[in-house]
């Protein structure tokens, strides 16, 4: 067993430190009190590599390993979670769908775009009655021979407005249940598409999350992601790694709020010592750090598993649950340790608070990864 990182992990993890603080965190306050999306920096993390970390460098990808994009997520994500879920989303979700399901012909229209930056991609999944019940997609996608029709709605999509491609789940034969979903690549210049409103958030509210409509958006039969039937495997399946990279979003946010609350606690004096020097805050450092390490290592061997061919849906399901579970412990705490300054915007943990939270709702609640765990655990 070899818990050591590579030199070239060790530099990833620096580039995504150096970028975090250098690019991310000038503004990120005010990217979050304004809801703004981070467009330039996006743009700079395409350049530098990392919205297409794990993809085929034939199609313009970094070829990395899961356990490097593990590392970059968490530095990005302890500056800001907003612009790291962006990355998510592009990197686990839609370019690595598509570079492991995807069509040669669809890799080099789409992916390689999208590996350097010069489109963003969208997962959209979920609907107003098909959130957590994924298999109860009410969009349809009618086949006209060479193309299908694409109706319906989604809701709560990430890079709703600002990406250029989207990876969208539809049912094309409602009789044959999860079985008659598949997924299909959306423009959004085609006709009949439409961004709806964007919602005001709790937190990572510099992402853009919008609902779409489709009306009659003709989509070609090439546009389909596999065989006919693969929807709904491909987005549990890509869903799978998805988990890892919102787990170390999640880490990313704890250990960002847990490095902060040290520091202030190693400064702020109260009763004539600084505030470490009570039992009650040094305990709380003690369980931060340890909650923060079980996280990184659930993390680490999911993302191991992926990298050696190994089933790791198991595992991907219990790093995010605990990773985001620890987030809310951790943040919680270290807006605690911050006393009043910890519940005012300029101390950043109050922001890490809110964001967070979401790491328990998206790529599957809580609730689902326990779903996911207990039927694991329990089949044999
Ligand atoms: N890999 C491959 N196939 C899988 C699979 C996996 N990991 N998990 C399930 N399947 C297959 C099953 O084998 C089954 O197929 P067969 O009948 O052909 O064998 C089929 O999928 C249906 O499986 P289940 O019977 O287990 O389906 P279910 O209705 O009980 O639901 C669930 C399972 C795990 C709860 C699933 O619905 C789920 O994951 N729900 C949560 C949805 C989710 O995570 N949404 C996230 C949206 S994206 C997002 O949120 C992005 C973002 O925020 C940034
Ligand atoms: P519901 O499914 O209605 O769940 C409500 C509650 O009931 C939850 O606590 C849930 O855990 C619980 N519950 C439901 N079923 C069960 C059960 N069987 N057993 C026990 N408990 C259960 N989706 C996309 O497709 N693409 C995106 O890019 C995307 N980005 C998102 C960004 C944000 C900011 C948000 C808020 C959501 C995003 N989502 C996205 C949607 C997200 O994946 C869903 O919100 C999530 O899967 C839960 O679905 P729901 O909101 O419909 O809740």
């Amino acid at each position: 067993m070899d818990f050591k990182l590579t030199e070239e992990h060790e530099m990833i993890r620096q580039a995504a430190r150096d970028f975090a603080k250098t690019e991310l965190l000038p503004g990120v306050i005010e990217r979050d009190t304004k809801q703004e999306f981070p467009k330039e920096q996006i743009k700079k993390l395409g350049e530098l590599g990392f919205m297409g970390m794990m993809a085929s460098p034939e199609y313009g990808g970094g070829g990395m390993d899961t356990v490097s994009y593990v590392l970059a997520m968490e530095e990005l994500s302890k500056v800001d979670a907003s612009a790291s879920v962006v990355v998510s989303v592009n990197n686990s979700l839609v370019c690595w769908g598509l570079d492991t399901f995807g069509s040669p012909e669809q890799k080099e229209k789409y992916l390689t775009k999208l590996t350097t930056g010069e489109a963003i991609g969208a997962f959209c999944l979920s609907e107003p009655e098909a959130g957590s019940d994924a298999t109860s997609q009410r969009t349809t996608a009618i086949d006209k021979g060479d193309h299908y029709v694409l109706n319906g709605t989604k809701n709560w999509i990430t890079n709703g407005n600002s990406a250029d491609f989207y990876l969208v789940v539809a049912h094309t034969d409602k009789e044959k249940k999860h079985r008659g979903i598949n997924a299909f690549i959306v423009e959004k210049s085609w006709d009949g598409f439409e961004v709806g409103p964007k919602e005001d958030k709790m937190g990572i509210r510099g992402s853009d999350t919008h609902t779409l409509n489709f009306n009659d958006v003709k989509v070609p039969k090439e546009n389909r992601i596999g065989e006919d039937g693969f929807g709904f495997k491909f987005a549990m399946k890509t869903l799978s790694g998805g988990r890892i990279g919102i787990a170390a979003q999640a880490l990313g946010i704890a250990s960002g709020a847990y490095e902060l609350a040290k520091e202030y606690a190693k400064t702020r004096k109260t009763f004539g010592t600084e505030i470490m020097n009570h039992q009650a805050i040094a305990f709380k450092l003690a369980d931060m750090h340890t909650e923060i390490e079980a996280a990184r290592h659930l993390i680490m061997k999911a993302a191991w598993m992926k990298d050696n061919g190994m089933n790791y849906d198991l595992e991907s399901a219990m790093a995010k649950l605990h990773a985001s579970r620890t987030a809310m412990n951790v943040t919680t705490e270290a807006v605690q340790v911050h006393g009043g300054n910890g519940y005012v915007k300029e101390y950043h943990v109050e922001r890490l608070m809110r964001d967070a939270k979401i790491t328990q709702i998206y790529e599957g609640t809580s609730e689902i990864q326990k779903i996911v765990i207990s039927r694991s655990v329990l089949k044999d």
